[in-house]
């Protein structure tokens, strides 16, 4: 479709392959598989969660939120359920509200989603984008414990950075551009990259010193999958070998809000993260939005 090779993506990306949903298939749709993977796995019933989390940029509808049709869909009714939207930092967004509304005693179990249909916004004659993003939906659920949990997290935007990466279009403003799907993600690459290094790499400083910790101290680094070099210099920030870093990038190409949460639940099921371990999660996406989560496994 457009003027590119393999060669280049995996050299300038990393991304190997990705997931494109069926044209039958929407944002709830995986949203559903990714939490019915995540309650199997944390052993409770959808009748346990009070309250669902959806982190997406590509709804099903505008309203209601998809976490209301993912309420509908695991057949639980009154719970609270709202979507959430931090682009590619939406997931972290998500456990940072759900933390702390389990801190402060309002809601006992959580249900957060990153989940998205990305491909939908993409323009496929785009060669600077269209390469780049992936389909997908990853879960996790929460609860207090007293053995294990998030130590802190960190939430950073500067709409200042609005049109360095956008969809430019939405329901208030240029709706007839949605109408006749003509709003797709816009994006200054080479500039994005260097905002997101150096943000990442601040925010690496900003957690570890809250936390009174060294870079040591990190066993795994589960970082949002956008490009493996951006990866890569967080990595060299944290002076972490690449094997202690959870790499899905070449897999599933850039899923936005469904990335980091991905590729826990990759790291979790082949067995890498083990329980004690001290895992710090972040991401970097369109506002810019940016953030951290650090927490022992
Ligand atoms: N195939 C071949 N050539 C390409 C392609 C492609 N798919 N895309 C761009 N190029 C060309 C450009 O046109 C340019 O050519 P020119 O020098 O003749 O003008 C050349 O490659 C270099 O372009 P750059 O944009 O400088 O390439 P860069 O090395 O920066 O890689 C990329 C581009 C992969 C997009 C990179 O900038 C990147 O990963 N940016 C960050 C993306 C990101 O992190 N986004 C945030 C999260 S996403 C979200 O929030 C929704």
């Amino acid at each position: 479709m457009v003027d590119t090779t393999d060669q280049w993506i995996r050299d300038r990306t990393g991304i190997g392959e990705r997931r494109v949903a069926a044209d039958d298939q929407s944002t709830v749709d995986l949203a559903e598989q990714a939490a019915r993977q995540a309650m199997q796995a944390a052993g409770i019933t959808a009748s346990d969660i009070d309250l669902i989390i959806v982190a997406t940029t590509t709804p099903d509808r505008v309203f209601p939120s998809t976490a209301c049709l993912l309420q509908q869909r695991l057949d639980i009714h009154g719970c609270a359920a709202f979507d959430l939207q931090a682009v590619c930092t939406g997931f972290i967004y998500g456990l940072a509200t759900a933390n702390q509304f389990i801190r402060g005693g309002a809601y006992k179990t959580v249900l957060v989603v990153g989940a998205e249909t990305t491909s939908r916004i993409v323009d496929w004659t785009d060669r600077g984008t269209c390469v780049l993003f992936g389909d997908g939906a990853g879960a996790v659920i929460l609860a207090a414990s007293d053995s294990a949990g998030i130590l802190s997290s960190h939430l950073h935007a500067d709409g200042s950075y609005e049109n360095l990466l956008t969809v430019p279009f939405g329901v208030s403003h240029g709706y007839e551009k949605l109408l006749k799907r003509e709003a797709y993600i816009q994006m200054q690459g080479n500039e994005v990259f260097k905002v997101a290094v150096n943000t990442l790499n601040r925010i690496v400083d900003e957690t570890l010193s809250h936390n009174q910790m060294e870079k040591s101290d990190i066993d795994w680094l589960i970082p949002h999958q956008a490009n493996i070099r951006i990866i890569a210099a967080t990595a060299r920030k944290l002076q972490l070998s690449m094997d202690k870093v959870v790499v899905t990038v070449d897999r599933h190409g850039n899923t936005s809000a469904a990335s980091v949460p991905l590729a826990l639940d990759t790291a979790v099921r082949d067995g890498r993260i083990q329980p004690g371990q001290t895992l710090l999660l972040e991401a970097f996406g369109g506002g810019f939005t940016w953030g951290s989560v650090l927490l022992k496994w």
